[in-house]
């Protein structure tokens, strides 16, 4: 199989990769000329572990390259992948398709064969047959296909994920759309991972409904951690109670500072357009979308609270441990960091941080906070630590160090990292998500 991958982001480039591995024959293309003389180089535009040496293993072994030439790319392929970007269209929520349909337009403009042309970017109902018309309009003779394949892809473990998924989900209207995705994950079906054949309109719909109920799940443990700090209950073990019934499972029930990323904060707001456009009001997720935004500040004033209230808190320090969205990854995009950084620094307190990957893209979200070199140095004569990700290497902290580097031995633990007995033994004041 020849397969060009249009977009060579995080998507793209992780699926090209991938493909790439089992033996197809892979172009990924893209626009950016820096991008792509940088991917010529070795050097990748994102942070994920596992993905360099997957690139140059197959560039190595002639399956994977890179042009800037869209025509050039898409010669001969069997398989065009469409994975740019679709952001939140400012202003209204509404994924921004304009990338998609433009990739839609030049795709039929330089068709050279038959071909299946394969939305993998997250796109809301209908775009396949936007993107049906696009290409009907532009006068090609040759045989499309347009077929949904969302990517079920978390950032950290994106690799993992995409050889090893819990599924694989088609959206197809005929049977040469049915036909060459099967060959395109022959792979994989081999490995028994399951492939879910559907329609167009419901495969698209499917990734919407993944995410918004994952967003969800992730909420609704949120609030119940919050009743558990007011009735004296412990939320993990809710979390353990809850998910050990099969029904609930027990994946996505860790309480903490809100969900943020670059996936479940746009696909919820996307979901709700969507739902407001047809007239079909979808009030839960509705109401996820407030309560996560409000908990991301909510979780700056327990900060606060835990410097003493608003009036003790002016002029002191805090230390942020972690400020990407969650651990391996550089991603920054609605992370909790900066609604928690933002109200610190509203209430006049003086923030420092450290982050193993993300401080270079966290600068410009929160310029006022100093970036550190290492969590220590963060830490120093801070009035209270904070950890916000749970990466590795925030863990298994030296507390005794913690305590002599810091102000004042207060410690405010987002992701529930720490036994509250074993810090509290140290000698620290320490408060958690929904543990008492
Ligand atoms: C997500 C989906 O998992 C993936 O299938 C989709 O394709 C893209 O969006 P990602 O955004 O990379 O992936 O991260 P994920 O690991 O799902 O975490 C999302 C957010 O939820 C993070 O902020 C994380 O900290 C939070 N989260 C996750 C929780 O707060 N609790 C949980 O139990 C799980």
């Amino acid at each position: 199989m020849k397969i060009a991958m249009v977009g060579s982001g995080y998507v793209g480039l992780v699926s090209g990769a991938c493909f790439a591995d089992f033996g197809h024959d892979v172009v990924c293309i893209d626009k950016d000329q820096s991008k792509i003389d940088r991917l010529h180089d070795g050097i990748m535009p994102i942070y994920e572990p596992g993905l360099d040496a997957l690139v140059e293993s197959n560039v190595k072994a002639g399956r994977l390259s890179f042009t800037t030439s869209l025509a050039e790319g898409i010669k001969d392929a069997n398989a065009i992948f469409i994975a740019v970007g679709t952001p939140s269209r400012r202003g209204d929520g509404h994924a921004d398709l304009s990338f998609v349909y433009a990739v839609a337009k030049e795709v039929g403009e330089n068709l050279a064969n038959d071909a299946v042309v394969v939305t993998k970017s997250t796109v809301p109902v209908g775009t396949g047959d936007e993107v049906e018309r696009i290409i009907a309009d532009t006068g090609t003779s040759h045989k499309v296909s347009v077929v949904s394949n969302p990517e079920f892809l978390r950032e950290g473990a994106a690799i993992a994920d995409f050889k090893r998924p819990d599924r694989i989900v088609i959206g197809a209207e005929d049977d040469f759309g049915r036909e060459i995705m099967r060959e395109v994950y022959r792979p994989l079906f081999l490995n028994e991972s399951p492939i879910l054949f559907t329609s167009r309109r419901t495969s698209e719909l499917i990734k919407y409904a993944a995410n918004a109920f994952l967003a969800t799940k992730i909420t609704f443990i949120n609030e119940m951690a919050d009743l558990c700090e007011k009735v004296g209950a412990d939320v993990q073990d809710v979390s353990r109670g809850i998910g050990m019934d099969g029904r609930i499972g027990a994946k996505f029930l860790h309480a903490g500072p809100g969900y943020g990323g670059s996936c479940f904060p746009k696909d919820t707001l996307a979901l709700l357009k969507t739902a407001e456009d047809y007239d079909s009001p979808t009030r839960i997720v509705e109401a996820v979308v407030k309560v996560n935004e409000s908990r991301k500040r909510a979780m700056g004033r327990k900060v606060v609270d835990a410097l003493g209230g608003m009036e003790a808190a002016r002029g002191k320090k805090v230390a942020l441990l972690g400020l990407t969205f969650k651990p391996n990854t550089d991603d920054m995009r609605d992370s909790p960091a900066i609604a928690v950084a933002q109200t610190l620094h509203d209430a006049g307190v003086e923030v420092a941080a450290y982050d193993p990957e993300g401080m270079e893209l966290a600068k410009p979200l929160m310029p006022f906070v100093t970036m550190c070199g290492d969590p220590y140095e963060a830490i120093e004569g801070a009035d209270a630590t904070v950890i916000v990700t749970e990466w590795d290497a925030f863990r298994a902290l030296d507390l005794a160090k913690v305590k002599t580097t810091a102000k004042a031995p207060v410690l405010v633990d987002l992701r529930n990292i720490y036994l509250p007995e074993d810090v509290r033994a140290q000698g620290f004041e320490y408060s958690s998500i929904g543990r008492v």
